[in-house]
């Protein structure tokens, strides 16, 4: 699947865009403040649900208007285009495809798989597990079509959870059950996927980093019981601060280079380029695994890299054979060879040249 056409209304400085989009390279260039990330921030609502700049969707929306608007045309072979829509306003973020609202945003990405890698891709590394967990669920969601329905169970039950903690101590334990299913399940996913991934990490962060650096997951409780042990166990601390302090919702994914934290021994270029490594792995098992890989939004690619890490960057993309959309301050930008399809950005408005 890839993009065919994007329509943009009232994304930050871009009042309407719309934009034909090929399935090779797309070359999206302007000054800076011109509004080329904002396009790539479209893009990314469409298959995501959210921005990959802030997590308030709203701050998105044009100053001034009180909506905004993305559509686009999924390309599923044989001449099938899937419309998909994303509307946020003041009643929030609604989402459409073929014209029927999803129940949960994270059932998008089964209709556009979409993933960027921009300058702010190290936080994968330096900030909580949210991300990370993030990050491994998003690639799950696409191997196992049951994942994204037992992960919106678990989530609501964690809610629920949470609030009977608050009312009534008692009331709490009807959840316990459906949390150590649904758990365990999410759990066992996560673990299988990042088994699956291994190979295709160990080689990729090392063609970018020369680096032994190696990803463990830790589940979110004691590695020693089941879930609902761990449920069990702690009750009284759980009753005490109205959380739920076992489940998958407290798992991680820990980075470690010679058995330490690799943000505590690696310089930020290298931390961005094992976050890369860790997307791009991901690009290319979703890849061997369903035959094509998402579309990669590529936001200022070479940035902080220097020639030799660039080279292996590029390498490792190519390879990908998938649909790129990249920005550059350059016209001249040829780092994928000569793009397919080229757009000129100025304060907001987008042409192609
Ligand atoms: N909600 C908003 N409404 C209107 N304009 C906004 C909003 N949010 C951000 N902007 C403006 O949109 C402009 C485009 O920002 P964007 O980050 O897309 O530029 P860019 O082309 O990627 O620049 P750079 O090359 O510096 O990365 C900025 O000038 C910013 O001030
Ligand atoms: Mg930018």
């Amino acid at each position: 699947m890839t993009l065919a056409s994007l329509a943009v209304r009232d994304v930050r400085c871009i009042e309407r865009a719309d934009l034909e989009i090929p399935p090779g390279v797309t070359l999206i260039y302007g000054d800076n403040g011109s509004g080329k990330t904002s396009l790539l921030e479209s893009i990314f609502l469409l298959g995501r649900g959210r921005s990959f700049r802030t997590r308030s969707t709203e701050r998105l929306i044009r100053r001034g208007q009180d909506q905004l608007r993305v559509i686009g045309h999924i390309d599923r072979g044989e001449g099938l285009l899937q419309p998909l829509g994303i509307e946020c306003g003041p009643s929030g973020t609604v989402a459409r495809v073929a014209g029927h609202p999803v129940a949960s945003l994270a059932e998008l990405s089964q209709v556009f798989s979409v993933q960027v890698i921009e300058p702010g891709v190290h936080r994968l590394l330096e900030e909580g597990g949210h991300r990370r967990r993030r990050w491994l669920d998003w690639a799950v969601f696409h191997v196992e079509p049951g994942f994204v329905d037992t992960w919106v169970r678990y989530t609501r039950a964690v809610r629920q959870h949470n609030a009977a903690l608050k009312a009534d101590p008692q009331q709490a334990l009807v959840w316990e059950p459906e949390l150590a299913r649904t758990g365990e399940a999410i759990a066992a996913s996560r673990a299988a996927f990042l088994e699956q991934l291994q190979p295709y990490w160990q080689a990729t962060v090392a063609a970018l980093t020369g680096l032994e650096v190696q990803l463990f997951h830790h589940r979110g409780w004691s590695a020693d019981r089941t879930l609902a042990e761990a449920l069990e166990a702690s009750r009284a601390r759980d009753a005490l601060r109205h959380l739920t302090h076992a489940g998958p919702h407290r798992a991680d994914i820990a980075v470690r280079l010679g058995g330490r934290p690799a943000r505590d021994v690696l310089s930020r270029g290298q931390q961005k380029l094992v976050a890369v490594a860790m997307t791009l792995a991901q690009l290319q098992l979703l890849k061997a695994l369903s035959g094509t890989a998402p579309t990669l939004l590529l936001d200022d690619p070479a940035a902080e890299l220097d020639a030799g890490r660039l080279a292996s960057f590029i390498e490792q993309i190519v390879q990908l054979r998938t649909q790129l959309i990249m920005t550059s301050l350059s016209a001249e930008s040829r780092l994928f060879g000569a793009p397919e399809r080229v757009f000129y950005v100025d304060r907001g408005r987008v042409q192609p040249v």
